[in-house]
């Protein structure tokens, strides 16, 4: 497949947008169990939200929003930024002050998934916090996602924390 990846600026931002309600989309396919603690965002809702968050992220520079772009459009995108995390267990990074790298969105189009367009964002994610000094990144995978889980362990991913959501009242 014919694509190159790029650096996205902040103000091209809406281009983004179809691909990310085609990860919600996949998310609420694969995902139903959470449907009964709360409703899914309406597509346009949810993208306000993240599109918000987005261009926050960006006002850091060490943040990054990497495309990959075919002759047609974007195929895919990474948005990857870089946090300051000091747990008292594991030392992430170097001293003084621990930092890691969070793959915070990473999303293929329906049309050109499992062509290797995943694989060269997630190289390029890695590159840019390579290049920043890092040596962790961490990336959340909702449960049931077991074709991203694959992926990422084929790269050398573990497990780590098990996220659960519970509802205030418990069940009758
Ligand atoms: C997960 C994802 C980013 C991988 O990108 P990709 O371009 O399809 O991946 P590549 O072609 O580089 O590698 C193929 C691998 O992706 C994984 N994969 C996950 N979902 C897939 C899908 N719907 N179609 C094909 N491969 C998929 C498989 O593990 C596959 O490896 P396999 O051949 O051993 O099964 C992409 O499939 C995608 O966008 N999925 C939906 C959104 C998503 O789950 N994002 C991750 C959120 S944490």
């Amino acid at each position: 497949m014919d694509f190159a990846i790029e650096q996205l600026p902040a103000a091209d931002i809406d281009e983004l947008g179809p691909l990310w309600q085609q990860l919600l989309a996949h998310h609420s396919q694969q995902a139903p169990h959470l449907e009964e603690l709360a409703p899914v965002r309406s597509p346009e809702s949810s993208w306000q939200l993240r599109r918000e968050l987005y261009l926050q992220w960006l006002s850091s520079p060490d943040t990054a929003a990497l495309t990959a772009r075919g002759p047609h459009g974007l195929l895919g995108y990474a948005m990857v930024r870089v946090v300051a995390d000091r747990p008292g267990s594991w030392q992430w990074g170097a001293e003084p002050g621990d930092r890691v790298g969070v793959l915070e969105t990473l999303v293929v189009h329906d049309d050109a998934r499992g062509a290797g367009v995943g694989q060269a964002l997630l190289d390029a994610a890695r590159h840019h916090l390579d290049r920043h000094g890092l040596k962790i990144m961490k990336i959340s995978v909702i449960a049931g996602n077991e074709g991203a889980l694959r992926f990422y362990r084929r790269e050398g991913a573990v497990d780590f924390v098990q996220t659960l959501v519970m509802p205030l009242s418990p069940p009758p």
